[in-house]
């Protein structure tokens, strides 16, 4: 359902939907029912049906099974919730999955006020190495593969956010912070500070482009520092 607003293009954006999508169904549920009762009884009992008030203490059993068997049932909901919820955390959070017998891709993802740098490996895929790539505001990598990023900030708290991906993470200064993605479609898509970081943060966005092998072999050898400074 989401997806017809915003595209989904990593492995785990359906999984993180799903969530979502549980949440506004069994809310969604109680709220409108709540809405409804609450209005039935507005007109069920207005002043020229029932004049006078029932004055209730509290200790009554009979009108207080509907507040504990809606209090029962609304908790049952809730375990439904929170399984679906730590799961997907899980994957997208605590999990760092490892390529198939090799070794992710690793890009670092490096925010400030206001702006993003990214480092990319270059065609050796080995990250401090002569032939890394940087550039700023332009995150370019490979669909329908591992990548692992390393999340700094230079000063202030800053959101690492790829809607596309339905990732958020926070970046903290004083800290690496490790996560993954895997593109599962090619194009240029948005990225946006999402953590409110002074004066310039709504101005704080980037692009993402999700290319072939292909594309992204051409990319890398038409960028790459040691190539360059061959020509
Ligand atoms: Cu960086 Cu908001």
């Amino acid at each position: 359902m989401i997806e017809y607003w915003l595209q989904a293009a990593s492995t785990y954006a359906g999984d993180i939907d799903f969530v979502i999508e549980l949440v506004a169904v069994i809310v969604g549920f109680w709220f409108f029912l709540t809405v409804g009762i609450f209005f039935w009884l507005i007109f069920a009992h207005r002043v020229s049906r029932s004049p006078r008030a029932e004055y209730l203490t509290g200790d009554e059993e009979q009108p207080k099974k509907f507040i504990t068997w809606a209090h029962m049932l609304v908790l049952v909901c809730d375990v439904f919730i929170v399984w679906a919820a730590v799961q997907v955390w899980y994957e997208v959070k605590q999990e760092l999955p490892l390529e198939n017998g090799g070794q992710p891709q690793v890009v670092r993802v490096i925010s400030q006020q206001w702006a993003w740098s990214f480092v990319h490996p270059g065609a050796d895929g080995v990250l401090d190495t002569a032939d890394d790539i940087r550039s700023v505001d332009e995150l370019h990598i490979e669909v329908n593969r591992l990548y692992h990023y390393e999340l700094s900030s230079k000063d202030v708290l800053h959101s690492f956010s790829v809607p596309v991906f339905r990732l958020k993470q926070d970046a903290i200064p004083g800290r690496v912070i490790r996560g993954w993605f895997e593109a599962t479609q090619t194009g240029s898509y948005d990225i946006q500070c999402a953590e409110i970081c002074g004066i310039g943060h709504a101005l704080m966005p980037a692009r993402i482009v999700i290319e072939t092998p292909e594309q992204h072999a051409a990319w890398l050898a038409g960028h790459s520092p040691t190539q360059l400074a061959a020509r």
